[in-house]
């Protein structure tokens, strides 16, 4: 039989899925990795980390593969905006800067002054965040002088990995997108914002749509892993990119919520014309020549997994969700905000922190559980709102994610979003968008889209309560003032954090 692998090179594991031609999820394995949180902000792993990993959990599936199976193709799904500065040799000159670190504050107000919030938005769609690469990049400049001097290009994560595997140097158009580097709508890389920020063009790989080839595995790749050398490498695109795919993301209307450790909604976008002014993100897709639009609440399941271990470590989770299924909606006037890493959509602010407000004597532990789930799907859903303001139908939404485990979530989501939810039978996400590109690229498919018929299937759907929907309209305009009241104190309050 023949099949493809999806590797998803994720921040803590990379995982790869063995998928044959129905979309059956054959075969899977993960390999995990450290990450350095050397000083407060930063957030760094070493590429080679992630080559070894992937190595060995391609290993791992092709030592299990049946005799006279064969792998045709294999891409990557990438956690995005991680700066690999590599020497002329393509060796890292210093370990990866990752999505998650905070350093770049200062670099990201002068990227505003040096190209303006105008034309900043007009080229890359995005406003300027410290987990953006660009900032990364300036930072290195300043900080770390001879670094960048010995620098000849920079990649991403994934880009790593398939150099490595391919020999050939490549960055996708969905991961590019994340860069601040590359001018969305015309597809081209910005000279105006590599000039203006000081970034010799000579740092910028070339560019290719997620489904291109990048080539065959080289010798040495085949030896270690066992893939064949015939197997196909196509570029793959960033992990919201994929998951939008790996969801069947692929027509306007359609929108995803996905809620792991961070939480994202996600909607297809057919141009790259429009303008959100950097209120959200605005990527090219996956899939050629569409884009998506997305918000991030930075902690979606980590606000819970928290609170959990936090308040709560002995009990485990079905029994704090039961007694959150007796709270009522509202959890009778309790809101909490999930700032508790600061946030991103719609508050761009790495200082905030998040709150319960209008704790009461009667309050319940199911109460405070309730408020966090709710909290975080108040969040989400100002991307949601930001979305409708600007002319989207969202009238369904696609739940993949730990939210999407939990019925008592997935009605929340529901009542709060005011929109059909939809949970899918086979949930891998941004690894089964990556087996769907190398799919349509070994050419099973004529498209994604027909990728996604096969492999793309729904579950559960979930209506909301009319009830409950205009009690949720009214305590999210209650939860929007939280930020403005609360924005002073936490920032004066940064001095006494650890
Ligand atoms: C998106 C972002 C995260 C990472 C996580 O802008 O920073 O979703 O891609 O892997």
């Amino acid at each position: 039989m023949n099949s493809v692998l999806g590797v998803d090179l994720g921040t803590s594991a990379v995982k790869v899925l063995l998928v044959a031609k129905d979309g059956t999820v054959r075969d899977e394995a993960s390999v995990s990795y450290p990450i350095y949180h050397d000083s407060p902000g930063y957030s760094e792993q070493d590429p080679d980390d992630w080559v070894n990993a992937s190595k060995e959990a391609i290993k791992t599936v092709m030592d299990r593969l049946p005799e006279g199976d064969t792998v045709e193709g294999i891409s990557f799904s990438g956690q995005m905006h991680g700066l690999v500065l590599l020497d002329n040799e393509h060796r890292p000159i210093r370990r990866a800067i990752l999505w998650n670190d905070t350093r770049t504050t200062a670099e990201c107000r002068e990227i505003e002054a040096n190209v303006g919030l105008d034309r900043l938005h007009a080229i890359t769609k995005n406003p300027a965040l410290e987990g953006f690469t660009l900032p990364k990049l300036m930072w290195v400049k300043k900080h770390e002088p001879s670094h960048f001097k010995e620098a000849a290009v920079f990649v991403l994560p994934k880009d790593y990995v398939r150099l490595q595997l391919t020999g050939e140097l490549h960055m996708d158009y969905s991961d590019a997108a994340g860069t601040l580097l590359l001018d969305v709508a015309k597809k081209e890389w910005s000279t105006e914002m590599a000039e203006k920020n000081g970034i010799p063009l000579s740092l910028l790989p070339p560019l290719i749509a997620s489904h291109g080839q990048t080539g065959t595995v080289t010798e040495q790749t085949a030896k270690e892993t066992g893939l064949p050398v015939t197997c196909r490498v196509f570029a793959g695109g960033a992990d919201n990119a994929c998951g939008a795919i790996g969801s069947g993301i692929l027509e306007e209307g359609v929108t995803l919520c996905s809620t792991g450790t961070s939480g994202v909604v996600l909607s297809y976008e057919a141009s790259g014309d429009k303008d959100f002014a950097g209120s959200v993100h605005y990527f090219n897709h996956g899939a050629p020549d569409v884009f998506y639009t997305m918000g991030v609440t930075l902690a979606a399941g980590y606000s819970l997994s928290w609170y959990k271990d936090t308040f709560s470590p002995d009990t485990p989770f079905g029994a704090l969700i039961e007694e959150a299924v007796s709270s009522p909606a509202g959890a009778k006037g309790l809101l909490f905000t999930p700032y508790i890493v600061g946030e991103r959509t719609p508050h761009p602010d790495s200082e905030i922190r998040g709150t319960f407000t209008g704790i009461q004597a009667s309050h319940t532990r199911g109460d405070f559980t309730r408020a966090v789930i709710e909290g975080i799907t108040f969040s989400l859903n100002e991307t949601v709102e930001t979305f409708r303001e600007k002319g989207k139908v969202i009238s369904k939404i696609i739940s993949i994610g730990g939210g999407a485990k939990s019925a008592l979530w997935l009605q929340i989501q529901a009542d709060i979003f005011d929109a059909e939810v939809v949970t899918l039978k086979s949930e891998q996400g941004p690894g089964m968008g990556a087996a769907m590109l190398a799919a349509y690229g070994v050419g099973w498919f004529e498209n994604l889209k027909d990728c996604a018929a096969v492999f793309v299937d729904e579950q559960d759907h979930y209506q909301p309560v009319a009830e409950n929907r205009a009690l949720y309209r009214d305590l999210f305009t209650q939860y929007q003032q939280v930020y403005g009241a609360t924005k002073a104190i936490n920032h004066s309050l940064k001095p006494f954090r650890a």
